[in-house]
């Protein structure tokens, strides 16, 4: 059986803790389509853009991952791809209500599509891109954090933000 998953989030920008969902899900499903969200409300550091090309080096590694950007509903975009799977990471007991709302309200929209859950490895279970973004600014250290990719990215656009 051919299994298509989306795997969405802010990646703003994307640490250890989402490749480490992305891996393991590469391995359990025939498809990962990493969706970069565009429509959040959150703020966001990183463009679309950069987001995006951050994945795509980070996940080149891995052959039936692709990155792509989506906008509106989720479940929309999912049933456009033909995913039938949502994959979402859960490091903590306090993620545990937000995902629970969403699963619950994305299969209320969509009841053919599934919400997978995948724990969080523990050595990466304290990892978020916003602690990332405020070590960062800072100037604390964010190797264990983030690939050397990221980190780079992540310093450059803190010294141009600062500027302004
Ligand atoms: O990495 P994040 O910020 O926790 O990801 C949240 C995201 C982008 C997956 C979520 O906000 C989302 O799916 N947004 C798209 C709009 C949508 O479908 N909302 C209904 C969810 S119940």
């Amino acid at each position: 059986m051919r299994t298509v998953a989306v795997y969405p989030g802010s990646f703003d920008p994307p640490t250890y803790g989402h490749l480490d969902i992305i891996e393991r899900s590469s391995r359990v499903f025939s498809r990962v389509i990493v969706a970069v969200a565009l429509n959040i409300r959150k703020n966001i550091l990183f463009t679309p853009a950069e987001r995006q090309a951050m994945l795509r080096k980070l996940t080149r590694q891995w052959g039936n991952v692709e990155v792509t950007e989506f906008r509106g509903l989720l479940i929309d975009f999912a049933r456009d791809q033909g995913a039938h799977i949502l994959v979402r990471g859960l490091r903590a007991i306090s993620d545990f209500e937000y995902e629970y709302q969403m699963a619950h309200m994305n299969r209320k929209l969509a009841p053919d599509i599934d919400t997978v859950i995948m724990m969080t490895g523990e050595r990466h279970s304290s990892i978020s891109s916003n602690i990332v973004k405020e070590i960062a600014m800072f100037g604390g250290k964010i190797d264990d954090l983030v690939p050397p990719l990221v980190r780079d990215i992540v310093f450059k656009k803190m010294k141009g933000a600062k500027r302004r």
